[in-house]
């Protein structure tokens, strides 16, 4: 019960979230909660006047927290608690000046993820979903020796951009492929992992001339914003396939596009895009070769409930000025 004239600390939430997370903030009895009880996003200008004068921000990837929005939440702030394991929608910088703490969700959404980017790779070098369309559509003709044939993973190359915990649970899951060979490429090699997945660390050009399968398992940073590009793309081979299911601004879409129309790599499966949604007229859509999903990578109920329990536990550590299950290192 909330004792006589004392004031609970206020918590904005963006959105409506899965019901483990609200849960705990609700039974903990130490907030005052208020929340955007939608599916779809607050309106940047909503948010800006709801963030006045609170202590905890719950967010999602969907929100900017920048200058501006820190400026209208004011001196309260003590801690923002993002729903998801990449933090590059927040401005760390801004974050630390003000000394706000800050909390996101990374190991409960590894396997789904994992699992996710596994699927993508197989729909995507298998042509799953245009072999569902011609089956639909009346392109399923006869049996043809040479129709709808794709690349298989056995005595193949996986090339890893980023590895880490997602790369690792990827390589874990397609060992049983009969993948021959698991190269990465990070900012530095992670000898400790890499010798216990038997993954090669090689340079960026290495990893594109070698590998079979990319797949894209990096946070985006200043270092990895578009760094696959026309001349990552020009260096694979021309029967590669390219997976994303880290972020869409790792990539440069212009140069991708022109690889898949171009016949320089094969095939390209995406979760994530610039911007999301990807406009339904965007030309990647139209490209046979290209399988795109609407950043679902961690969507099952387990994981999803997960992260919202995470983030709701980062959040209320966080105001009582305790250590979070996790935080990110400012
Ligand atoms: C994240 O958490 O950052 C993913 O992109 C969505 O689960």
């Amino acid at each position: 019960m909330k004792a006589a004239g004392k004031h609970l600390p206020k918590v904005y939430i963006t959105r409506r979230i899965p019901p483990d997370g609200l849960t705990i903030l609700k039974q903990s009895g130490s907030c005052e909660i208020e929340q955007w009880d939608s599916d779809d996003p607050v309106p940047r200008s909503e948010l800006l006047k709801k963030v006045s004068g609170i202590q905890g921000l719950y967010c999602l990837l969907t929100e900017k927290i920048d200058k501006e929005l820190l400026e209208a939440a004011g001196p309260n702030l003590k801690v923002v608690s993002t729903m998801s394991v990449g933090y590059d929608h927040l401005s760390l910088e801004e974050l630390k000046k003000r000394r706000i703490r800050v909390g996101f969700t990374p190991d409960v959404l590894t396997e789904a993820v994992a699992e996710l980017t596994v699927a993508l790779l197989l729909a995507t070098s298998r042509r799953l979903i245009e072999a569902v369309d011609e089956a639909k559509n009346g392109g399923w003709g006869t049996w043809k020796p040479l129709w709808m044939c794709g690349s298989g993973l056995t005595g193949s190359s996986v090339g890893i951009l980023g590895l880490g915990r997602i790369g690792e649970a990827i390589v874990n899951r397609l060992k049983p492929f009969g993948v021959l060979k698991f190269l990465y490429n990070d900012v530095a090699p992670r000898e400790e992992l890499a010798a216990k997945i038997s993954a090669e660390f090689v340079s960026l050009d290495e990893l594109a001339k070698q590998s079979d399968f990319i797949m894209v398992c990096c946070a985006l940073t200043p270092q990895t914003k578009g760094m696959c590009n026309k001349n990552l793309f020009s260096k694979m081979k021309r029967n590669a396939v390219f997976i994303n299911t880290s972020r869409g601004a790792v990539v440069n879409q212009e140069d991708l596009y022109h690889a898949l129309v171009n016949g320089q790599i094969a095939a390209a499966g995406l979760d994530v895009t610039v911007p999301e949604p990807l406009p339904t007229d965007h030309p990647l859509f139209k490209l046979k070769n290209c399988v795109i999903l609407p950043h679902i990578a961690s969507a099952t109920v387990e994981t999803r409930n997960a992260m919202s329990a995470l983030a709701a536990n980062n959040l209320l550590a966080g105001l009582k000025g305790d250590m979070m299950p996790k935080e990110v290192p400012l």
